[in-house]
């Protein structure tokens, strides 16, 4: 199959298994620059481990510290006629590299909000690993199905109280847009808080921790992000920022409970980048373009990649003690600093009051941002043959080996 990009709004319906490879190379590869993170985790679960944020974290358990790791995503393998997704290809590539210099993976395709799959991943602990140091919970999810009464819930991404107009981008066109988001009533925020809130990541920590699966100094660190004004409306006090405050509160109750044992459970606020899912919120992708053009200049442009080596090597570990994480007022870990800096938001605000159709490609980084999102799907990476015939049928090692 020659595999091309096709794009449907805000998403690539293909990803390419070879340009997919390149691109978990390419993380992998930056991690190894950078060097071991001493003290750094040994048995790693990363819960939404296949793109984005996950997948850097299971990149930088793996080859900055030597963990053994764990995955679990919800991705889709390939029929023969349709291609795997990204998320899919990632693991292929990443098992690859893993099991080459030895180290333990073991990945689960499923949904992780079910009992199921906890009963699964826990019983691989206990069976391979004995215990976990480290959980990462970074899941994106538009539904949830909760698992003890089987209703489904679904997130919403509206403001709160009001609702809210401002500029945006399409992508299709490549134009700026105006775009009003309607208040969302209660039913909303309360939907959306059981689907990205804590709910399940407290459900995840107390299955291992009620079977003795959490080593004593075992950490865990969900991600949540906050913003600048312009997208505060619809992002941090909106349906969205509403379930980011109840996963803010339940690292709190998992630190007070975990604590007892010498662990620590924190969220870690990151900057905004382009994701399968950041792509989908209305306002953030022009906010973005013009922040990366922004931080592109100042020589502060950061990746998922760079974000987690961050995160583990000056926040969490190199023989840190845990009581001595640098977080906020609020206790969050903060790695959005740069992205948050007076300088930086001063300059995203004067470029956006002044944006048109007519000056975005030369106040923004519209390229910047296309060129990231092609290749979260694996298409433009330099030294990828795009015309060849390629087999989409890939198998990922660890799932054919539980079969
Ligand atoms: N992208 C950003 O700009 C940004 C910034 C700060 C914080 N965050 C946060 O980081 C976290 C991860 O976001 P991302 O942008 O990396 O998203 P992403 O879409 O790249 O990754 C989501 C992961 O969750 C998995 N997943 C989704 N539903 C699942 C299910 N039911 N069962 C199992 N796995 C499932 C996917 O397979 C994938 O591995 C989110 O909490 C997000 O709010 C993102």
């Amino acid at each position: 199959m020659i595999i091309q990009p096709k794009i449907r709004g805000f998403i690539c319906t293909t990803a390419h298994p070879i340009g997919c490879e390149a691109h978990v190379v390419e993380q992998i590869n930056y991690i190894k620059s950078k060097g071991p993170i001493a003290g750094g985790p040994k048995k790693v679960l990363v819960i939404g481990s296949s793109t984005g944020y996950g997948l850097a974290s299971r990149i930088t358990a793996a080859f900055g510290c030597g963990a053994a790791t764990m995955g679990v995503f919800f991705e889709k393998e390939s029929d023969g006629k349709r291609t795997a997704t990204a998320g899919w290809y990632n693991t292929v590539a990443f098992e690859k590299a893993a099991l080459a210099q030895g180290l333990y993976v073991k990945s689960f395709n499923g949904d992780a909000f079910s009992d199921e799959m906890r009963q699964k991943v826990t019983a691989a602990i206990k069976n391979d690993l004995g215990q976990v140091d480290c959980v990462i919970y970074s899941l994106a999810s538009p539904r949830r199905v909760d698992p003890k009464t089987g209703q489904l819930y679904k997130s919403v991404l509206k403001p709160k109280g009001v609702a809210y107009t401002n500029k945006s981008i399409d992508f299709e066109k490549n134009e700026v847009i105006s775009v009003t988001l309607e208040t969302a009533v209660d039913q909303e925020v309360q939907d959306t808080i059981k689907v990205m809130g804590g709910e399940d990541w407290q459900l995840w920590i107390e299955a291992l921790t009620n079977q003795g699966l959490l080593a004593p100094q075992a950490v865990t660190v969900a991600y949540s992000y906050i913003g600048p004004d312009v997208t505060t409306p619809v992002y941090r006090n909106g349906t969205i920022g509403a379930a980011k405050d109840h996963l803010e509160a339940t690292a709190h109750s998992l630190d007070a409970l975990i604590k007892k044992q010498g662990g620590r459970a924190f969220v870690s606020v990151n900057k905004a980048l382009v994701t399968q899912s950041s792509s989908a919120i209305p306002f953030i992708p022009l906010y973005f373009v013009i922040l990366m053009k922004i931080m592109k200049h100042k020589n502060i442009h950061e990746d998922c990649i760079h974000q987690i080596q961050r995160l583990f090597a000056d926040r969490l570990y190199n023989n840190r003690p845990l009581t001595e994480v640098p977080t906020d007022g609020q206790g969050r870990i903060r790695i959005d600093e740069l992205e948050m800096r007076q300088d930086v938001q001063e300059e995203v605000a004067a470029v956006w009051k002044n944006i048109t159709d007519m000056n975005l490609w030369q106040v923004s980084d519209v390229k910047g941002y296309n060129e990231d999102f092609l290749k979260l799907f694996g298409f433009g990476m330099a030294g990828v043959d795009y015309n060849a015939d390629i087999n989409p049928e890939v198998l990922i090692p660890s799932i054919i080996e539980n079969q």
